[in-house]
């Protein structure tokens, strides 16, 4: 492993046969942002169409080459648990019916990867969530996929990140451009140019410092950090080292940005395909009005249906 060697991004490196091949979906927040909505469902389970958030994401990562997927879930979050389980009873009804089709829908989610889960106690933050994860990833990089952003399976991004954390070690991010007023809610990079300043047409960037949830004033970048990130395992023992931060919280960018202060390279991809934050209700929409437009069987109909509502939307008071 490289991970403190400050390695140019084009070098092969001696962990290059340590391609993370697992994943970790923190899980377990408490989704005040789309109350009440989220008071007995967990966010993650909310349908996009016709498959919950949380399946969008656990194929993305599968489609990444993951084959394990660790959930950290938490209270009153079993249901999430339970969708990646098989249903007997279920299935056999519809093989009773010749209902094939469903019967394979129901199945995929307990098909598409090693799905193990793990409980995190207490909300204390994004950190304390990944840091859940250590017995299970062991000493290996692995993917941390966040459970409420919903990247666009057109415009993949996960492989390139996972290949570039294989040939530069490190940390490997992915970063969107965003207004001022809106770095305050993420975590914010400065960056310079990387060695190898482009991979199969994507930018990437060295990060230079990180700091999480920045005023507009105080950001020094507009380049937030998506959730989306491949980790090195020396991640775990940064995190226990990191104090409370932003909100209170023990929270991963501080201790990201702890190893990047030690020496750990950390490298960044600008996405610049589409994201949604589907924790809140205008991300949502967007990602259900987007898959239900490209949906096969039902984006013509739904297309059609759209254009006039928007033209002519019945109902809303015209301004
Ligand atoms: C978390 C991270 C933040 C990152 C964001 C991406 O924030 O702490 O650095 O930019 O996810 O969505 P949260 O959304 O949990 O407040």
């Amino acid at each position: 492993m490289s991970e403190h060697a400050a390695t140019p991004a084009t070098t092969p490196t001696a962990n290059a046969d340590q391609r993370a091949v697992k994943a970790v979906i923190p899980a377990a927040g408490l989704a005040t942002r789309f109350l009440p909505a989220t008071k007995a469902v967990p966010k993650e389970l909310l349908p996009l169409v016709d498959r919950p958030v949380l399946q969008y994401i656990v194929e993305e990562a599968t489609a990444a080459g993951i084959s394990d997927v660790l959930l950290i879930t938490g209270r009153g979050k079993t249901s999430m648990v339970d969708h990646f389980d098989r249903q007997p009873y279920l299935e056999g009804r519809l093989a009773d019916k010749g209902d094939q089709e469903r019967l394979a829908a129901i199945r995929r989610p307990s098909e598409l990867a090693e799905i193990y889960t793990c409980r995190q106690h207490e909300p204390l933050g994004l950190g304390h969530a990944v840091g859940c994860a250590q017995s299970h990833v062991g000493n290996e990089p692995f993917a941390v996929l966040l459970g409420d952003e919903f990247v666009d399976e057109n415009d993949p991004l996960l492989p390139a990140m996972i290949d570039l954390q294989a040939r530069a070690g490190g940390i490997v991010l992915a970063f969107m451009e965003v207004p001022p007023a809106e770095t305050k809610r993420y975590g914010i990079a400065s960056v310079e140019p990387a060695a190898e300043s482009v991979q199969n047409g994507a930018e990437i960037v060295r990060v230079t410092g990180l700091v999480e949830k920045p005023s507009a004033e105080e950001a020094p970048s507009n380049l937030a950090v998506l959730g989306r990130y491949v980790l090195p395992p020396s991640i775990f023992e940064a995190i226990k080292r990191t104090k409370p931060g932003s909100g209170g919280e023990i929270q991963l960018t501080d201790a990201m940005a702890m190893l990047l202060a030690e020496g750990t390279p950390v490298h960044g991809i600008v996405y610049r395909g589409t994201r949604y934050d589907t924790g809140a209700p205008l991300g949502y929409l967007q990602a259900v009005v987007q898959i239900a437009c490209q949906r096969e069987g039902l984006g013509d109909e739904f297309r059609a249906w759209l254009k006039e509502f928007v033209a002519d939307a019945p109902g809303v008071p015209s301004t």
